[in-house]
This record gives C-alpha cells, structure tokens and sequence, in this order.
C-alpha cells in the first residue's frame, strides 16, 4: 500500500484499503446469539476480539447438540487454531476467567495459549461485586435488575481513574499500595453507608497476587497485535456484548449495562483504528427479548409471550433469570440501525415463531399525543410509548427448520423480507435452531463489497 501524499492520477484502487474484518453486535437488548453466531463465523476468522463488557454476558454455542456458555472469552475458542483477544475496553473478573479457562481445558482444549488480555482492562474486584449488589438491595423496586458481577463499580473506577488494571496484578511491587488505596475508598461506603461488610486488604492482595501468576503469560499489547495482524492480511472478528438498547449512552438509560454496545466501541474497546471495522453484523432475534428491568413496549404478558419464552427456553445464560418477552419492535431497531451502522442483520430464533397462527411487528409508536418511527432516546419517554402493530400471517403448520433459505415457509420469507424493508438493512444470516448447522448464509459478510 502507498503512504505519501495522495494524488488521484496514482490509481489506488478503492478496494485496497477495505478491511474483511467483521464487528457482530447485538441489535436489542442482548442475547440476541452473538456466539452462536460468532461460532460460526470464526470458520473465517484468524483472530476473535472481545472490546466491552465482562462475565455479565452469557455467549451459547451449541455444536451438534453440545452446549457451552462463554462469558468472557470469545465465542471463537471452540475452533483450535484462532487466536482469542480480550481488549482493553473488557472489565476483567480474573477469578471468572481463570474458572472458565479451566473449566474449557479440562474437556482437553488448548485454550491458555491461544487467549491474549490487554494490559488495560480494568481489572473487577471482590469490592465492586459488594458494591454493585449492596446498590441493588437498596434500590428495591427501581433496581436496574443488574447481573450483580460488578461491572457497574468496575467501569465507574476506570472512568475515576481510581481502579486497578490487569498490568498492575502482574506487577506485586505496586499492587498492595494501590489496592489499599481503593479499598480505603470503597470500604468506607460499604461499611457507613450500605451497612455492609468491608473487603479485606490481606486476603486480597494474597488471591490478586495469585490469579496475576497464572494471568501473566496471557498479556499482550492487543492494539498492537490487531495493527501487525491487519498488516499480513489477517481477518479479524470482533465480538460485541449485551446489545444496543442497553448501551451506557444510545440505550435506555438508566435501564442499561455501563459500557458502549455499539460497533464504534470495537474500535476503541480494541485499539484498532474506524478504518479496520469493516461489516458491521447486527444480531436480532425475530422477535425481542428483555432480562432485568427498564421499558419494553412490545412485551407481552398473555399466553403468546409465555408461548415465545417457552419454545425460546428465554432463561438468562448468566444468572438463569426468566427473560421478558414481546414482538419484534421496528422502532427501536431502526434506532440501533442507524446508530450501529449495521451493514447486514442476522435474524434469529425464527424457528420460534413456527407455532403462531399470526405475528405482529410494531411498526411506530404512539406517545403523549405523537407518532414516532424511531424511539426515543433514554428510558422515561419510552416507558410512556404504545406500541402501534401491523399484522403478518404466520407459518403455523410448517417447520422453519430447513437446510436452504428457498424451502422456508413463504411466509417466513414474508416476514423476513418485511423486517429487512421496515428497517432498510439488509438480511444475510438466518438462524433457524441453536445449533452451529441451524445456519442459513444467504450472503458472507466477509465477502461484501
Ligand atoms: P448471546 O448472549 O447473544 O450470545 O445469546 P444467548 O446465548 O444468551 O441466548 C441465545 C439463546 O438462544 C441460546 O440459548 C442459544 O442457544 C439459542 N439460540 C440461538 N440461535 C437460535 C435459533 O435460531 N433458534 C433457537 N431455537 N435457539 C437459538
Ligand atoms: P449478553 O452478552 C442480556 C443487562 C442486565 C441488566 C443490565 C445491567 O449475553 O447478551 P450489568 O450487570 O451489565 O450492570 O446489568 O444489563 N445485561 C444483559 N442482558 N444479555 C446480556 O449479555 C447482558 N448483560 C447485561 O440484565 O438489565
Ligand atoms: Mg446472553
């Protein structure tokens, strides 16, 4: 590639500056099946990243009929020879990654070797576990229904500047004068304020200096292995967390998780540069989940929301909570269209609408005397929007389950083909099972333009 002053007579084509990569996002409010999907992908993939988030995300592969859930490392480990990144926009739990590790290993994988953890994450400590679960017990009834991992406490320790990172566990010298220092801070809210009982500087030190030992050998400087990676022509897959409706400033604030969701944190999560994101993924189920509290105008409470949480199996993949259920919700999702940037959209879960009669989408939404084709930003106006539905008729009789997008119900291409319309983004992945081969690839995102 040239590096100089640009001049247009040199016939640079444009294509030599494009980038394979691609960013998977969750579209809604998480677990829309980001590692299902990620599993996939990574067949085309040399490195896996994850860029935000932590162990609040439960990622589920299933390959041929066998589950696993990943929290924090990337849903790409199940294939032997990629590379799996942590970056530094990722609050790290040790004691959660070390657990997961193991618990991979002892099915005989290779995984210590091929995991790389930036020195930059902010690090997740007993203290803000104890936080993040004292300030849910005190708010009662307004609790944001957080997953209690402490990530809240740990991101808002990073933005102060007061937290611990991965760098200083490996570092014993500075790490007991610095963790004093926290604690100092954070036991004297636990104990005064909330009543609770305050972490212990001792035990801590002993088990953060351990976890460092065996964390060691795992730390890289990720920005820069994505930069050299990029360099040899490398494809990258970047694996988002939770989804756009709960993104710390696009979502449904106060109702949300204390990163960015959206595929622009890739890059800063990451350390790469815009220019190396290539298609953005966006994950949707075909129609809409929710775990924990805050606003969701298409929830249902009658038979057909149990009947979605029942085929669906809607339990949390992290805390094991029943998920709240309700149609597909065209207007938040344009939202996260736009914010997104989404190339393409996987639509998944289809197979879960097999056993209704008709299905809605809510196309707009009416609030305070309003109609609005796009939702509000923030939780207190989305809490007062009705959701105003058109009606499609389903495929009940027929099976979704198939091997080709052709031998689909039509009226599951009815649908689909409706969803790509109403939010102008089109389809290229359907899921139709859980499992890895219940896939059907109507265009590879990583061959787009
Ligand atoms: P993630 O957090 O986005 O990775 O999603 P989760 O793993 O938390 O939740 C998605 C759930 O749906 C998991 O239990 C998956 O195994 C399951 N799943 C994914 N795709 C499909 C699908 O197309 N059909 C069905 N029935 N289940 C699916
Ligand atoms: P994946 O990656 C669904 C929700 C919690 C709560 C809010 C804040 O599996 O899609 P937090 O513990 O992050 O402070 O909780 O965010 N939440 C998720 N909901 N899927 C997830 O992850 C989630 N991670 C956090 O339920 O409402
Ligand atoms: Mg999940």
């Amino acid at each position: 590639m040239h590096r100089g002053i640009s001049n247009n007579s040199d016939n640079t084509s444009i294509s030599e500056h494009m980038t394979n990569n691609v960013v998977v996002i969750g579209a809604q409010w998480g677990d829309e099946g980001k590692g299902k999907v990620v599993d996939l992908l990574t067949e085309r993939a040399d490195i896996v990243v994850r860029f935000q988030g932590g162990h609040n995300a439960g990622h589920t592969l299933v390959i041929d009929g066998h589950k696993t859930v990943l929290h924090l490392i990337p849903s790409g480990i199940l294939h032997h020879f990629v590379r799996c990144l942590i970056g530094n926009g990722v609050v790290l739990s040790a004691e959660a990654l070390l657990k997961e590790i193991d618990t991979l290993e002892a099915t005989g994988l290779e995984v210590t070797s091929r995991i790389g953890i930036s020195p930059s994450c902010p690090l997740i400590l007993p203290c803000h576990v104890a936080l993040d679960q004292a300030r849910e017990r005190r708010r009662g009834k307004q609790a944001i229904g957080t997953t209690g991992r402490g990530i809240g406490p740990a991101y808002e320790d990073k933005a102060s500047r007061r937290g611990l990172r991965v760098a200083d566990m490996i570092n014993p010298d500075s790490l007991r004068g610095k963790l004093e220092e926290l604690l100092d801070f954070h036991n004297f809210v636990l104990r005064n304020y909330f009543d609770e009982s305050p972490v212990d500087l001792e035990a801590a030190v002993d088990e953060i200096t351990a976890q460092g030992e065996r964390i060691a050998p795992m730390v890289v400087d990720v920005a820069e292995e994505l930069f050299q990676a990029s360099r040899q022509g490398k494809v990258i897959l970047f694996e988002g967390a939770q989804g756009m409706l709960l993104d710390v400033d696009h979502g449904t604030y106060p109702f949300v998780t204390s990163s960015n969701t959206v595929a622009g944190a890739a890059a800063s999560g990451s350390g790469v540069g815009p220019d190396q994101l290539g298609h953005v993924l966006g994950i949707t189920k075909a129609y809409t989940t929710r775990v924990g509290g805050g606003p969701f105008p298409t929830e249902l409470f009658d038979d057909v929301g149990a009947l979605l949480a029942e085929r669906g199996h809607e339990f949390g993949a992290t805390t094991g909570r029943p998920r709240r259920c309700g149609w597909f919700d065209a207007v938040s999702m344009r939202r996260s269209a736009r914010v997104n940037g989404l190339t393409s959209l996987c639509i998944t879960k289809l197979d879960v609408l097999d056993a209704l009669d008709e299905i809605k989408i809510c196309t707009a939404y009416q609030c305070d005397g309003d109609t609005y084709d796009v939702s509000p930003a923030g939780a207190e106006q989305m809490a007062r929007c009705q959701p105003v539905y058109e009606t499609l008729p389903g495929w009940k009789g027929s099976e979704t389950r198939v091997a080709r997008f052709d031998d689909l119900p039509e009226n599951a291409r009815r649908y689909l083909q409706r969803l790509s319309e109403l939010l102008d983004v089109e389809v290229s992945i359907v899921s139709v099972g859980a499992d890895r081969s219940d896939t059907l690839v109507l265009r590879d995102p990583f061959q787009w333009s």
